[in-house]
């Protein structure tokens, strides 16, 4: 992919040298263009050497042959303006075109253009910013809303530069194919927690890291996503639907139940705690005795219950954690809980990891083997549904 990223002067820039970093790890082609002020807050230096990248500003190269404006808007596929500052968002929305960003960007002729707008909360909402930010979505761009927060001039409010892992994700969904589109999915993640006394419980290793991947990654093929949490440590995907977070593998399964009806995908990724134990004491367990036993009960079964009650067209899949006999236990398991598809892995390769290789095993007997990060695996399977339901 090959983004052209705008600079324009606004205090966050320090920031996107960092997003400059990050979508270099991404793979894409990077090329820059940094405003007259921009460049006298960071050296164009800096951009270049991070992003591995050539950097204009208005000081015009002459180049044999090569008009900087139209050649470097024909070389993009997206044109990325961060931080947009008021004052660069004004240009554009008026179509001026008096330096090289601008006329760059009134040169740009496809749909993905995207803007971060990013200044001091009382400029972003004075009426002028904010018809002209209207005006430039009506004419085809994409707009990341600012956050709010604390802002460099020490004002609270609107208009704070968004992470850069939001923006990257914000690319990628403007990027990707809608394969889901008017699809609704819904998530299971993480761990759940079975309380045992007001200060312990019993879980387990799950990081959350795939669920997570698979919620985001529908997320960006175009469907409405629903995410059901046991807790985590990581951040909730960007831009999904809905996420609601449970503690219990029972409030998990209520969850669940009540929402299954309005998904076309249901994907059961969480490390459900098997067992919970029988009682929950109202007082922390004290260490009287030498040895302590605690009788546990089984939870209900999420997976089991939607695989059995599934509607027409509706695709179900469960995920099988094993230490061995990955693919055997799979089959099995995909069978007894009437699942269209299991996602077997190693349970001891697959915890905590970024990576992950698994087995993907479908109802009519065929599996696929996939290998990479918990993303690319995430995206593979979503299409590989898609497959199915076409
Ligand atoms: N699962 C569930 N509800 C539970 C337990 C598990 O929905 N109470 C789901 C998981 O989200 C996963 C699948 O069932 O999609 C596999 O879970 P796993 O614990 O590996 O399988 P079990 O059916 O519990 O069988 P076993 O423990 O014998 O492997």
């Amino acid at each position: 992919m090959n983004i052209l990223l705008g600079v324009s002067s606004g205090i966050a820039i320090y920031k996107a040298v960092d997003l400059v970093s990050k979508m270099r790890k991404q793979g894409w082609n990077i090329q820059i263009i940094m405003t007259e002020n921009a460049a006298k807050l960071v050296n164009p230096i800096v951009f270049s050497a991070v992003g591995d990248c050539k950097v204009y500003t208005d000081t015009y190269e002459i180049e044999a042959g090569w008009i900087i404006h139209t050649e470097l808007s024909k070389w993009a596929d997206v044109l990325l303006v961060a931080p947009a500052t008021a004052n660069t968002i004004a240009k554009l929305a008026n179509g001026i075109a008096d330096n090289l960003l601008t006329t760059t960007a009134l040169a740009f002729a496809k749909d993905k253009r995207i803007i971060v707008p990013t200044m001091n909360t009382r400029m972003y909402e004075n009426e002028l910013t904010l018809e002209n930010i209207e005006k430039m979505r009506q004419h085809g761009w994409h707009v990341l809303e600012p956050e709010s927060g604390h802002l460099a001039c020490g004002d609270v409010g609107k208009g704070r530069y968004p992470e850069n892992e939001k923006i990257i994700e914000f690319l990628k969904i403007i990027m990707s194919e809608k394969l889901l589109k008017n699809k609704k999915v819904l998530v299971t993640a993480g761990p759940t927690q079975e309380e045992l006394d007001p200060v312990r419980y019993i879980s387990n290793h799950s990081s959350g890291k795939m669920g997570y991947a698979i919620a985001q990654a529908a997320k960006r093929f175009g469907a409405e996503v629903c995410l059901v949490t046991g807790p985590t440590c990581l951040t909730f995907p960007y831009f999904v639907d809905e996420v609601v977070l449970v503690r219990s593998a029972k409030q998990m399964y209520d969850t669940v139940l009540e929402k299954k009806e309005d998904y076309d995908i249901l994907i059961m990724c969480a490390a459900v705690a098997d067992y919970a134990p029988k009682m929950v004491s109202k007082e922390k367990i004290k260490k009287t005795n030498d040895n302590l036993t605690i009788e546990l009960e089984k939870t209900p079964d999420i997976l089991y219950s939607i695989g059995m009650s599934k509607r027409e067209r509706q695709f179900v899949v469960g995920f099988a954690a094993e230490t061995e006999n990955v693919v055997e236990n799979a089959f099995e398991k995909l069978r007894r809980k009437n699942a269209d598809l299991i996602v077997a892995n190693d349970a001891r390769l697959a915890m905590g990891s970024d990576t992950n290789s698994v087995y993907l095993i479908f109802k009519n007997k065929a599996m696929v083997q996939l290998d990479g990060t918990k993303e690319e695996i995430a995206e593979e399977l979503l299409k590989r549904i898609c497959k199915e339901l076409s």
